[in-house]
C-alpha cells in the first residue's frame, strides 16, 4: 500500500500515540492543533497551528496537503462538527459528525436516545432543566444515592458522586441546582451504581462494531480512587483482552449494547464513523453503560495502540472512514500493558503549571519503555519539557503479564526527573485484588440476593448474573 497522507487533529498524549501508530504504518503525517507536541513535531511533515474546533481552517489545510484521511483526536473537535466539514469536502474522516457526536457531548441527548431505542442497560435517570424538575426528581428517587452530571462536555471532570463528592441528599439537591445555574444546561440525575468500571472502545464504520481489548482507566487523581475526577491518571489492559474482574460474558453484553446503539443510529439516519467508547460499570447484574465517548479514550488509546499488531494502522483507519472496515488489518497482540501519566502537582484539584521535567529518552528507548508527550512545551535545555495544566507525559510498559508491564513502567520512572503528581496504585497486585474481591462480593451477593436491589437492574435486561471465580 502506498503512503497515505493523514491529517491528525489534536496534540495530547492520545494524539501522540495515534501519530506514532500512523507513522509505523508509513503514513505521511500532518498535524493540526493549537499547541506543539514535541513527539508529534518530530513525526509531522507539517504542523499547523489551528484550533481543533476550527473546521474551516482544518479542512483548508487538509485540502492544501492533499490529505486522503483525517483523524479527529479530542472530544472538542468531534463535538464541534469538524468531521462534517471535512466529509463535505470529500475527505474520509475518523470521527462522527456533530449530530452523532452528541452521544458524548450531550448526556441528555445520549440518555434520551438510548431510552427511545429501548437500550436499557443504563442507570435509572432523570434529566432536569429547572429547580422544579430537581425537586420532582429528588422526590422520585427518594433515598437512592445519586450521581449529578452536567449534560455537556467536562473532560470527565464534572461528575459528582454521592458518598464521594457530596454526603447528603440535601447537598445533592443544592449541587444540581447550582450546576443548572452555572452551566445553563440540563443536568442528569441518576442512581449511583455499585461495581467496577471498564472501558470498551470499538471501531465503527457506519454499520458494524469492531471491539478493541478492554481497558481499566484510573479516573480519580489520588491513590485508592480518592481526589477529583480527572481525564485519567493511568490504565491497564491484559493479555486475554478482558480484565481480572470482567468476564467474557460481561464484555459480550457490553459489545451488544454498542451494536444496538449503532443500529439505532443508522435507523435514525446517523452514519457513525469513528471510535465509539463505552464507559461501563460491571455490576452484579451485568454491565451497565455510564457514558459514551465519540473518540478514543486518553489514556485508553495508549494501551490498545501499544498492542495493535501490525503496520497497517493508516489503511485500517482509511477503510473505516470509507465505510467498510477491513478486518484483516484488525489484530491485537495478546500482551499486557500499563500506562502511567505524570501530571503537574495538584492535578485533579488545582494544578500548578510551569514545572520542568528532565526526560532521558535514550534510556527509555533502550529499555523498550514507550514515552508519549501530552500537555508540555519544550524546556530550557535539551531533554527537558515544561508542564502545562494537564497530563504531561505517559510511560507505557508492555509485557507478557501485568506484573512485568508494571515493572517496566516503574523502571521507566528512573528516567524522568522533576516534581510531578502520579498514582502509585495503578495495576498493582493489591489494587487488582481489591477490585476482584469487590466484584466477587457483589456477584456472591446476587446468589443470596437482595430482591429490591436486583430489580433495579434486571429491568434493564442484562443476562442472568455471571458467577465469578
Ligand atoms: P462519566 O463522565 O459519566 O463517565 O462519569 C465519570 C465518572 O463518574 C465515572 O467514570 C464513574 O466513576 C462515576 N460515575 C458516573 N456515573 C455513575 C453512576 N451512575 N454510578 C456510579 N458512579 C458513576
Ligand atoms: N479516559 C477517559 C476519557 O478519555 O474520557
Amino acid at each position: 500500500m502506498s503512503q497515505i497522507r493523514v491529517l491528525l487533529v489534536g496534540a495530547g498524549g492520545r494524539e501522540h500515540a495515534l501519530g506514532e501508530a500512523l507513522h509505523r504504518s508509513e503514513a505521511q503525517l500532518y498535524v493540526a492543533a493549537p499547541t506543539v507536541n514535541p513527539g508529534l513535531k518530530r513525526r509531522a511533515t507539517e504542523y499547523f497551528n489551528v484550533s481543533v474546533e476550527d473546521g474551516a481552517s482544518i479542512t483548508a489545510r487538509a485540502r492544501q496537503v492533499g490529505a486522503q484521511l483525517a483523524v479527529l483526536g479530542p472530544d472538542a473537535a468531534v463535538a464541534s462538527g469538524v468531521g462534517d466539514t471535512l466529509r463535505a469536502a470529500g475527505i474520509p474522516t475518523v470521527g462522527p459528525g456533530r449530530e452523532a457526536a452528541q452521544i458524548e457531548s450531550s448526556k441528555a441527548f445520549a440518555r434520551e436516545f438510548l431510552a427511545r431505542n429501548g437500550i436499557q442497560e443504563t442507570p435509572r435517570f432523570r434529566i432536569v432543566r429547572s429547580a422544579g424538575d430537581v425537586e420532582a426528581a429528588m422526590a422520585d428517587f427518594g433515598d437512592t444515592p445519586l450521581v449529578v452530571k452536567p449534560s455537556g462536555l467536562t473532560g470527565g471532570k464534572g461528575v459528582l458522586v454521592a458518598g464521594v463528592d457530596f454526603a447528603s441528599t440535601e447537598e445533592g439537591r443544592k449541587l444540581a441546582k447550582d450546576l443548572l445555574q452555572s452551566t445553563g444546561q440540563p443536568v442528569v440525575l441518576e442512581e449511583r451504581l455499585e461495581g467496577e468500571e471498564f472501558s470498551l472502545m470499538a471501531f465503527v464504520d457506519g454499520a458494524r462494531v469492531y471491539p478493541m481489548p478492554l481497558v481499566k482507566d484510573y479516573k480519580r487523581a489520588l491513590d485508592g480512587d480518592l481526589g477529583g475526577n480527572t481525564g485519567g491518571m493511568g490504565s491497564f489492559s491484559t493479555r486475554d483482552h478482558l480484565l481480572p474482574y470482567v468476564t467474557a460474558s460481561d464484555r459480550d453484553q457490553a459489545v451488544s449494547v454498542m451494536e444496538r446503539t449503532v443500529s439505532a443510529m443508522r435507523k435514525e439516519g446517523l452514519d457513525y464513523r469513528g471510535v465509539l467508547y463505552g464507559g461501563f460499570m460491571a455490576t452484579a447484574h451485568g454491565p451497565v453503560l455510564l457514558e459514551y465517548n465519540a473518540r478514543f479514550g486518553d489514556p485508553e488509546a495508549l494501551n490498545v495502540l501499544t498492542v495493535y499488531d501490525g503496520t497497517d494502522f493508516a489503511p485500517l483507519l482509511l477503510s473505516l472512514a470509507e465505510g467498510h472496515l477491513r478486518t484483516t488489518f484488525l489484530q491485537f497482540r495478546r500482551r499486557a500493558t500499563v500506562v502511567k501519566y505524570l501530571a503537574p502537582p495538584g492535578y485533579g484539584a488545582s494544578p500548578s503549571p510551569g514545572g520542568t521535567l528532565t526526560v532521558d529518552e535514550a534510556t527509555l528507548a533502550r529499555n523498550a519503555i514507550t514515552l508519549y508527550y501530552g500537555s508540555v512545551t519544550p524546556g530550557p535545555k535539551p531533554g527537558t519539557v515544561v508542564m502545562g495544566t494537564s497530563r504531561a507525559i505517559a510511560l507505557v510498559g508492555e509485557a507478557s503479564s501485568l506484573r512485568e508491564a508494571l515493572g517496566r513502567v516503574e523502571e521507566g520512572l528512573a528516567s524522568v526527573r522533576g516534581d510531578y503528581a502520579m498514582r502509585r496504585d495503578i495495576a498493582t497486585a493489591i489494587d487488582l485484588k481489591k477490585r476482584t474481591t469487590h466484584m466477587e462480593s457483589l456477584r456472591g451477593g446476587t446468589r443470596a440476593k437482595a430482591p429490591g436491589k436486583a430489580e433495579n437492574h434486571t429491568r434493564s435486561g442484562p443476562q442472568p448474573p455471571q458467577v465469578f471465580g
